[in-house]
């Protein structure tokens, strides 16, 4: 049986950087999986922001520091990880490339990385949770119906899912113009376009036909969730706009582990999250999929690292494709780092071990950068980062 241990020297080589796979994804999946992972809404600026925005932070490089090998494990909900970043939630994941989930999962449970298993995926958390050990987080859109939320949630504790992770900022569907353009419907149906592009793909049709159509296994179970097994119906079944802090709340009161609200970009609702008990939140704007008007993640971080950056963890997502971005994240103040499409695109790329090769070259990314900077640890990253031209402190945070 092969390991990534075997590929990692070629895959390096021919797969440097995220972007690779990037490239290698688009090539390898139908374009209506291609168009639902990677676009956004309305014109897609936010889109394009998202990853614009980083290159706006940059850095004072330090030198003559001695021999640096940065420490980049860290402790985060009382769990200890590699590495200060892990992989976001993805719904419909089936459809990108068949098995995504348990694929990422074991990829996580090797790397020591944290894998967030959405109410969305097309595997159930009984299936997910034998493959990602105790590194598996559990992102929850609520149903409506109470009963329903608390089967969900004791199915994905029992499964052995530790950190629990509610997303709010679906207040109402948003309208995702591309992904209509390219056929989209969860209802996986047979069309002539999509004839041709499963016989254009055929990796990804061969391992479609071996697993089956993806299905959203876990939400199909409650239908008054789904009622009729598509997205578009199951963000109606969901609480979207009737969501409320009282509401978190009593879903936190269930779970016994760490609780997350995420997709928050306003510091005022980052405060109310903490004092509803909330052990982290995670500043997201969605990877640009809901609002296309909204901040992006990073130009939103620093306020609310201001408001509550001493009260609660901060985890960040949205835009990240490198771990230079990671680091720009951990220097402004985030205590942890989600991605979303980097590691799908991985997956869809390389199958089995393309989780472990997007960790391996986050990882060297990561620690490359903060040599280059000259930090040895991820607390010295901390008031680092210049912002454009605004917060340039000579000196700041340097000593
Ligand atoms: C294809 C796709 C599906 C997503 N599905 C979910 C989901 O089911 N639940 C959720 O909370 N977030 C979902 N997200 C948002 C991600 O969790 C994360 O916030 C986002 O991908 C971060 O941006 P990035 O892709 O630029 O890293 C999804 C994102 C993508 C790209």
């Amino acid at each position: 049986m092969s390991t990534y241990a075997e590929k990692q020297g070629a895959w390096m080589m021919k797969y440097p950087a995220i972007s690779d796979l990037a490239l290698k994804a688009q090539k390898r999946i139908p374009q209506v999986s291609w168009a639902y992972l990677s676009t956004g809404t309305g014109s897609e600026h936010l889109l394009d922001e998202n990853t614009e925005a980083f290159k706006r932070v940059t850095f004072n490089p330090r030198f003559c520091n001695g021999s640096i090998l940065p420490k980049i494990e860290t402790e985060i909900f009382g769990q200890q990880f590699s590495a200060p970043f892990g992989i976001a939630p993805v719904g419909l994941t089936g459809l990108m490339w068949p098995r995504c989930e348990m694929l990422l999962a074991s990829a996580a449970e090797r790397c020591g990385i944290p894998y967030t298993l959405s109410t969305l995926a097309t595997e159930t958390p009984e299936t997910v949770g034998k493959h990602v050990g105790d590194r598996g987080w559990f992102q929850l859109y609520a149903p409506r119906s109470p009963k329903d939320n608390s089967e969900i949630l004791k199915r994905a504790a029992d499964s052995g899912f530790h950190t629990l992770v509610i997303t709010v900022d679906i207040p109402t569907p948003s309208r995702r113009e591309k992904t209509k353009r390219a056929g989209l419907s969860t209802k996986a149906k047979i069309t002539p376009r999509f004839m041709w592009q499963a016989l254009t793909h055929p990796s990804w049709t061969i391992a479609t036909l071996q697993h089956g159509l993806p299905r959203l296994r876990t939400a199909e179970s409650y239908p008054d969730f789904m009622e009729d097994m598509s997205v578009g119906a199951f963000v109606k079944g969901q609480r979207g706009a009737n969501l409320t802090w009282d509401f978190c709340q009593e879903v936190a009161e269930q779970w016994e582990g760490p609780v997350l609200i995420k997709g928050l970009l306003h510091p005022e609702d980052a405060k109310r999250a903490v004092s509803i008990g909330m052990d982290g939140i995670v500043v997201s704007n969605h990877g640009a999929r809901q609002f296309d008007g909204a901040i992006t993640s990073i130009d939103a971080l620093p306020a609310i690292v201001e408001a509550v950056g001493d009260k609660t963890k901060i985890v960040f997502d949205s835009g990240v494709r490198t771990g230079l971005d990671v680091m720009r994240a951990l220097a402004l103040g985030a205590d942890f780092v989600l991605l979303g499409r980097a590691f799908i695109y991985a997956v869809a790329a390389l199958g089995r071990f393309g989780g472990d090769h997007a960790y391996h070259i986050l990882k060297d990314e990561l620690q490359n950068n903060m040599i280059q900077l000259g930090v040895k640890s991820l607390g010295e990253l901390r008031g680092r980062a210049l912002l454009g031209n605004r917060n340039t402190q000579p000196g700041s945070g340097e000593e």
